[in-house]
């Protein structure tokens, strides 16, 4: 897979895919990531790539230009599966999004700042817009990290089993069970004996009982799905 990462702030995003998961998923080639800073295709000498928006109020657009330059750019190289348009008024992210997308080939991540991105650049390039929830970010970089880290953990090869992605929450509609590490007594605070038992089969029983009763408690709704 490729993502190319569209984005006026590419220093606020290196960091997530310096370290742990996303890191070595780079280094052992399941996944490229490119970043393209807009400013580099901004096409005037002070390299602006936001305007006052028509009809008057207050925030900057960013403009069609620079990103038609860049999306086209990358267009002329390959094919893409999605352009992605990280938004407030996006679809929200959940894990379903998440499973899908990490069965595309190459993608492009566009990252909104200001005002957002000019409707044309909407209604032209993008095929899919994101929101990792309802709260405004300062911009889409942030929600890109999110996005990313999402579908990377689900290429085939970047989790080992310890840490299968088949096991957690959200993957079949309910949340994860309870877990817990040594010591087995922690001041009097026990682990549940079930789990001490070597008894498998009533271990996995135990657990997916929990699964949903965590999951009635907590997100009655996914179990509406
Ligand atoms: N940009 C600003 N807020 C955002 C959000 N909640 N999700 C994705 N991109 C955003």
């Amino acid at each position: 897979m490729r993502i190319d990462i569209i984005t006026v702030l590419p220093e606020l995003l290196k960091s997530p895919f310096e370290a742990s998961i996303l890191k070595r998923a780079i280094e052992k080639g399941h996944v490229e990531i490119h970043f393209h800073n807009l400013r580099n295709y901004a096409t005037n000498n002070y390299k602006t790539i936001d305007d006052y928006q028509f009809g008057g109020g207050a925030g900057m657009v960013m403009m069609i230009e620079p990103i038609d330059k860049c999306i086209s750019e990358l267009k002329a190289e390959r094919t893409y599966d999605d352009i992605i348009y990280m938004t407030p008024d996006g679809q929200t992210l959940n894990q379903k999004i998440a499973n899908e997308l990490s069965l595309k080939g190459n993608l492009i991540v566009l990252c909104g700042h200001y005002k957002g991105v000019d409707q044309r650049v909407r209604d032209l390039f993008v095929t899919k817009e994101i929101s990792i929830g309802d709260y405004v970010l300062s911009g889409g970089e942030l929600g890109a990290a999110v996005l990313c880290d999402a579908i990377i953990r689900l290429l085939p090869g970047v989790l080992n089993d310890e840490t299968s992605a088949l096991t957690d929450s959200f993957q079949d509609n309910l949340l994860a069970p309870p877990v817990y590490t040594r010591p087995a007594d922690y001041k009097g605070h026990t682990v549940p004996e079930i789990l001490l038992s070597g008894n498998f089969p009533k271990i996995e029983q135990w657990r997916e009982e929990e699964a949903y009763k965590r999951t009635k408690e907590r997100r009655p709704d996914l179990l509406d799905e």
